[in-house]
This record gives structure tokens, C-alpha cells and sequence, in this order.
């Protein structure tokens, strides 16, 4: 069992992972992290499940060399295809977004009518019809892919008119269906949300996957005795990103997604390229 100062390992496709990182760094201020965004190999949503689990045992096989207490997985498309398996052989505990964004959204929703807007491969897996229903079986699920919207994060477009014409034919069909509440079911696509928020109109609830996994993330641990409650003089908060690809753009996108976290020290993260095919 690994002590509580441990790091969480914490790992997207790309960049969209720092939302929830963003969270875990607001709610759980005392945690280090390692973060991997597997930016050559994104966009993971259009893959297969084999290809994504395939990705995702090198990238948690990567993380354990930092000997991380938890893994939480920044990404919706993984945590819909490949959460399932790599959980069963894994002695951490290990925690998705789908999950926390189903539950809320039941919470939410007061017309039974949620909208879920993901990648392909999230769509395909049903895994959010899944959650949803298993909580409440009366709700009926919209669910739309949307597999630009990745491209569109990685590219810096969060707020552009092509951005938002794509999200008006996107988010048509399912203003249509008269859904109260829909989830964003994609780790990117908080980056989007006013797009999104603006198209979809003030009579909907965004449902953002990033504050309520940080939010699980905190019980999990707490119940497993592995939450660090307060730093100590010896320890220092600190926190590693790797990616797979040029790590330049990545910090730039990073350093402008974290720009309103207050961190601890002066330097702190840094970012390292690194081969992801090794582990
Ligand atoms: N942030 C990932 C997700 O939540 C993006 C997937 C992709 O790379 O297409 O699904």
C-alpha cells in the first residue's frame, strides 16, 4: 500500500485532463500529481477499445514508476471503454469521470431528459445510458458524438466562430429533444463550455465531468485512509507532467488552463516529453 504523500497519477489523451487536474488541485490543495497527456496519440474518441486499452495499461504501467497512491482517469473515453478491464488488475484504487457526471446529472435533471455529448468511442461503449439508467431507468438518454470538438480544444479554437458553427450543428438535435441537462461527457469540452452554454441556451444545466470526479476522488481516498490531509515541512506539493509529444505546446495550453490556480511555490510544474511505447 502506498503512503498517503504519494503522487495520484492523473492522465488524459491530451490537454482536456487538466480540467480535472485543475479540480483535484483546487479540491485536494495537499496532493502531488503526475499528470500524462498522450498528445502524439490523440485524439483517443474515434479508436478502438483494444487500441485505448492498449494505451491506457502503458500510460498507468508509466505512472506507477512515480509510485502513485491513485490513478484518476481525465479522460471520458477511457473511463468508458477501458475502466472496466485495467481496474480489475490494478491494487490502487482507480476512478473514471463517467460515473460522477451520471450521477450528477440524474441529480440535476427535473424533465428526465439528459443530453450527453462525447467522443465516438464514448457514445458507442452506452456506458453513460449505463450509469444513468442503472440509477434511474425512467431517464431518457440523448446522446450525441461530437468528434470535432477534440481537434477544436487541441487547436487552440475555444472560442471561434467555427467552434461555435460546429457546436450549433452538433447540439441541434438534442435542443430538439427538449433535454434539461447535458453532460459534458468529454474531459475537453469544459473548455468550450461557454460555446456550448451559449448554444444550448440558460434552460439547460451543463453537467462539467471535472468538479465532481475531484470530488469522488476525495471520498475514495478519504475511505482508503490515503487522503494528505496537510502538508508537511519536509513535503512539498508538487506537480510532474509528461507527454508523449513536443511538451512546448502543451505547457503553453497547461500554463493558460492553470493560470487562476494559486500554487504553493514559485516553479510549480514542469513538463517533460517522454516515450509512452517503452512501458
Ligand atoms: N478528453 C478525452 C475524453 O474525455 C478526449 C478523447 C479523445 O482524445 O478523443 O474523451
Amino acid at each position: 500500500m502506498n503512503s498517503k504523500y504519494a503522487p495520484i497519477g492523473v492522465f488524459d489523451s491530451g490537454v482536456g485532463g487538466l480540467t480535472v487536474a485543475k479540480e483535484i488541485m483546487r479540491q485536494l490543495p495537499n496532493e502531488r500529481i503526475v499528470y500524462f497527456g498522450d498528445t502524439a496519440r490523440v485524439p483517443y474518441g474515434g479508436k478502438s477499445k483494444e487500441t485505448i486499452t492498449k494505451y491506457t495499461k502503458q500510460i498507468i504501467r508509466f505512472l506507477q514508476t512515480y509510485d502513485v497512491k491513485a490513478i484518476a482517469i481525465a479522460c471520458g473515453t477511457v473511463s468508458a471503454c477501458s475502466l472496466e478491464e485495467v481496474e480489475k488488475e490494478l491494487d490502487i484504487p482507480i476512478i473514471g469521470v463517467l460515473k460522477p457526471g451520471s450521477e450528477v446529472a440524474v441529480d440535476k435533471t427535473k424533465n428526465k431528459r439528459i443530453g450527453v455529448i462525447a467522443t465516438e468511442s464514448s457514445i458507442h461503449s452506452g456506458m453513460y445510458q449505463k450509469y444513468i439508467q442503472e440509477i434511474d431507468h425512467q431517464i431518457q438518454v440523448f446522446a450525441k458524438a461530437c468528434p470535432l470538438f477534440v481537434p477544436l480544444v487541441e487547436e487552440g479554437l475555444w472560442e471561434d466562430p467555427v467552434t461555435t458553427e460546429i457546436a450549433r450543428r452538433y447540439l441541434q438535435e438534442l435542443k430538439e429533444q427538449d433535454i434539461d441537462t447535458l453532460i459534458l461527457g468529454c474531459t475537453h469540452y469544459p473548455l468550450l463550455i461557454k460555446t456550448i452554454g451559449d448554444v444550448m441556451g440558460d434552460d439547460v444545466t451543463l453537467v462539467n465531468l471535472a468538479y465532481e470526479t475531484a470530488a469522488d476522488l476525495k471520498k475514495l481516498l478519504e475511505s482508503r485512509g490515503l487522503l494528505n490531509v496537510a502538508a508537511t515541512e519536509d513535503y512539498e506539493v508538487n506537480y510532474r507532467f509528461f507527454v508523449s509529444d513536443v511538451a512546448d505546446k502543451f505547457r503553453s495550453f497547461a500554463e493558460s488552463i492553470l493560470s487562476d490556480v494559486k500554487f504553493s511555490t514559485d516553479t510549480p510544474f514542469i513538463t517533460k516529453q517522454i516515450n509512452i511505447e517503452a512501458f
